[in-house]
């Protein structure tokens, strides 16, 4: 500092020497205050003296005193703190002017003190940050104007030089302008981005050339702003999700995520479904916001197994991404299954054979898995199976024999199931209907028919009905009455019954004897309308009922017209006598034959009288009851003259006993006289046949005892019938029933000998009686 002082006094001497009035200074700014400025006197050659009596003083325009003068001394001191800044701004040449003015004599000297800069200031900024927001989108070598620092101080000491700091992605330009400043300028190097560094802080330091040197910082603050430069992006490529079928609308399926590094509206994400083919967007959307993949519509199995949905997601800046999503159905157990009749016959023929299919099937079930496994059957105890052929076929088939009778017609439930869980089924009945054949016969209703006829009988007499049934159906049902040829008595059973060929009703054709005929039996045919037709028979047996139509007869007593028998009876005879017996018969049986006597005069009047006459009524048991009377002769008489001589006391009772001796001989005379003749006859024939049997021979018996039925006890040789002729009434065709009159086909004539109360003759015109084995022969019991 010293040095540079004197320096300058030097050049002030040197000015004062050649000018006078002029002595120029040159100090520092910021000198303390009492600081030498310069020895004025010494330099301006005068003494000290003259200063103190030229009473020198310090003259200025300016109202500031920086310097003041030390008259005593002579010397210029610093009164105030000189700051050049203040006083001169930025002019590069600072000074103040003065005079210093001596009076006695007056003299003025100029003085000029040069105030020279120091460094002290250092470069300012104006603000304490600058703040840019800049888009990360700027392309590099965009300038950014920045503000210039301010340093006071002059020339070297001012701003020399600029730094920003760090320089990753800026550096600083600095340009001259015409007028002397610099434009401050940072130039982008590095594209910037936002997603890496959202703010970037710069320090900016001026500094000045001063000694020593200055510097001056600002920040600057980079706000990086968002472009739009990350599309969004998925978190996956391929998401795959699950959905069971026929889940509810709205269920999520899965969310899909993407992220866009971008900020604000560059980063807001909408999702979208982008297939543009397909029913997708009829089952599936998309939340736009948040990604939800959810069902808006039903979801298929059996339509759709999975689905590829290709999904979008867009910023606002219209950048995209896309990814697709698998989504698998899950096959919920949802379709039953489904039976088709692929072909059926509704009717069967019973006698089908073994393994006849009936109907085929077809099952679908549209499931899969176990839910489409399918298992199928039918209802049990029916004599049909399901065969399984290929899968999903079945064929209902015969198991057993089928029998109509039994069963006519089947429900034939067809159960089908699949295994899901739980198992879902379906059944079909099928109706099927055995179809008849003529497998079986007419069946009467009993092995045996016996059925009864009181005698007498109407012609056309509808006697009883046999029935048979028949299990077949409808014409192999319906069944025929036949009567079977047979011969009852050597006379076709068609002259005795008819059978109506439709109702089975047996109809006498004529009327019945009982004592002619008691029973007969015949076949009745059922036969059915089947081809061929089946038949079977049943045997008919009728019993003919006996009717009290014969009075019984008297058989001893004979009865004659004139001639008398008398019993006799002694004096000495006592009470229980035998005095005769009646005996009377009655051709009927049972009750009707039941025979029982009465005495018509129990009382004797005369009792002493030889001749009695009693009378004796046998009655039957009949209702109503026959009778026939008989009239016993009693003598008491102890000698048979007596008896005639009684018995002919009158002339008239004289010729009647007279005949009726007579009579009595010649009935004996005849009675053994045919018994007789009848012994030889049969001894006679038996020997001829014996002798001669292989040779066909029909004798004829002319003429056979006949005994009653209830009085031939001994020989055993069978009752005779009656046989009357009768209209009879029959039919030529048994399914008609039209009447034709006619005599009977037997001419058996019955001859009644009037002579004789007790023996019939017989002519058999065709046969011989004995040779019938069915001839009704009874013994009395
Ligand atoms: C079969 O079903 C029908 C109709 O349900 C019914 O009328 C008929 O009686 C049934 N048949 C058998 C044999 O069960
Ligand atoms: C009657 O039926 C029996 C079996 O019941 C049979 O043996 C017989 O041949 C049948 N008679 C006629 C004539 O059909």
């Amino acid at each position: 500092m010293s040095r540079q002082m004197g320096l300058l006094l030097f050049f002030s001497v040197l000015l004062l020497s050649s000018v006078f009035a002029q002595i120029s200074y040159s100090i520092p700014e910021e000198m303390s205050k009492g600081s030498l400025v310069g020895n004025i006197a010494q330099d301006l050659g005068l003494d000290i003296k003259r200063f103190v009596s030229g009473k020198a003083k310090i003259y200025t325009r300016s109202s500031e005193e920086y310097i003041e003068l030390n008259r005593d001394r002579g010397v210029l001191l610093v009164k105030e703190r000189i700051d050049r800044e203040a006083l001169c701004t930025e002019t590069e040449l600072c000074a103040l002017d003065f005079q210093i003015i001596l009076e006695n004599p007056m003299e003025f000297f100029t003085v000029t003190i040069q105030i020279t800069d120091i460094n002290d200031n250092a470069p300012t900024f104006e603000k304490g940050e600058m703040v840019f927001k800049i888009s990360e989108s700027v392309i590099t070598g965009a300038k950014f104007v920045l503000h210039r620092a301010v340093d006071h101080d002059a020339g070297m000491n001012g701003v020399q030089n600029y730094e920003l700091k760090p320089t990753d992605n800026f550096s600083l330009k600095l340009k001259s302008t015409a007028d002397g400043h610099t434009n401050v300028q940072m130039v982008l190097q590095k594209p910037l981005d936002r997603e890496k560094q959202e703010q970037i802080n710069l320090v900016l330091t001026a500094v000045d050339g001063g000694e020593p040197q200055m510097s001056g910082t600002v920040q600057i603050v980079i706000t990086v702003l968002d472009a739009n430069d990350n599309a969004p992006v998925f978190t996956q490529q391929t998401y795959k999700a699950i959905v069971t079928e026929n889940s509810a609308k709205g269920t999520v399926v899965a969310t899909v995520t993407a992220s866009d590094a971008d900020d604000a509206s560059n980063s807001k994400i909408h999702y979208s479904i982008t297939n543009t083919q397909g029913n997708f967007r009829r089952i599936f959307d998309i939340n736009t916001e948040n990604g939800e993949v959810y069902l808006i519509g039903n979801i298929d199995f059996e339509k759709n197994k999975h689905f590829q949905i290709q999904i979008g997601a867009n910023d606002d800046g219209g950048l995209t991404d896309s990814c697709k999503m698998i989504v698998e159905v899950q096959d919920v157990n949802d379709n039953k299954p489904e039976i088709n009749i692929m072909s059926k016959s509704n009717v069967i023929s019973e006698d089908a054979e073994l393994n006849t299919v009936v109907t085929i099937i077809n099952i679908e079930d549209l499931d899969s898995g176990e839910n489409g496994n399918v298992k199928c059957f039918v209802n049990e105890n029916i004599p049909f199976i399901l065969k399984s052929s290929t899968s999903n076929f079945y064929s209902l088939v015969t198991d057993s024999e089928l029998d109509r009778e039994r069963a006519s017609e089947y429900n034939i439930t067809v159960s089908c199931s699949d295994e899901g869980v739980p198992s879902l089924s379906s059944s079909v009945t099928l109706t099927l209907q055995i179809s008849d054949v003529n497998d079986n016969a007419p069946v009467f209703d009993r092995s045996l028919y016996e059925a009864y006829i009181v005698e007498n009988n109407t012609p056309g007499l509808s006697i009883f009905t046999v029935k048979a049934t028949d299990a077949d159906w409808n014409q192999n049902a319906r069944v025929s009455y036949i009567l079977e040829d047979s011969s009852v008595n050597g006379v076709p059973v068609s002259s005795y019954v008819s059978v109506s060929a439709d109702s089975g009703v047996i109809h006498a054709v004529r009327s019945l004897d009982y004592e002619q005929i008691k029973d007969f039996k015949f076949r009745v045919k059922a036969q059915d309308g089947g081809s061929p037709p089946l038949s079977s028979n049943v045997t008919v047996k009728i019993l003919i009922q006996d009717q009290n139509d014969n009075p019984p007869q008297v058989l001893y007593p004979v009865q004659t017209g004139g001639s008398v028998v008398a019993e006799m009876v002694p004096r000495s005879a006592d009470v229980g006598y035998l005095v005769t017996k009646v005996v009377a018969v009655d051709v009927d049986s049972g009750q009707n034959a039941w025979l029982s006597y009465k005495l018509q005069k129990a009382t004797v009047t005369d009792k002493d009288a030889v001749k009695q006459r009693l009378t004796v009524i046998v009655e039957d048991n009949g209702q109503p009851s026959r009778s026939a009377t008989v009239i016993v002769n009693v003598a008491v008489a102890d000698s048979f003259p007596e008896v005639l001589s009684e018995f002919t006391d009158s002339p008239h009772d004289k010729e009647y006993n007279d005949t009726l001796t007579f009579y009595l001989v010649l009935a004996l005379a005849v009675v053994s006289f045919l018994f007789i003749t009848c012994l030889v006859g049969i001894i006679s024939v038996k020997i001829y046949r014996w002798r001669q049997s292989r040779i066909l021979y029909h004798s004829k018996l002319p003429v056979i005892p006949y005994y009653p039925p209830r009085y031939s006890d001994t020989l055993g040789t069978g009752t005779l019938q009656h046989v009357y002729n009768y209209e009879v009434c029959r039919t030529t065709d048994s399914r008609k029933s039209d009447c034709k009159f006619g005599t009977a086909a037997s001419q058996n004539v019955l001859v009644m000998d009037p002579s004789s109360t007790g023996t019939m003759q017989r002519k058999q015109s065709d046969k011989n009686i004995l040779d019938q084995p069915d001839s009704p022969i009874e013994d009395i019991g």
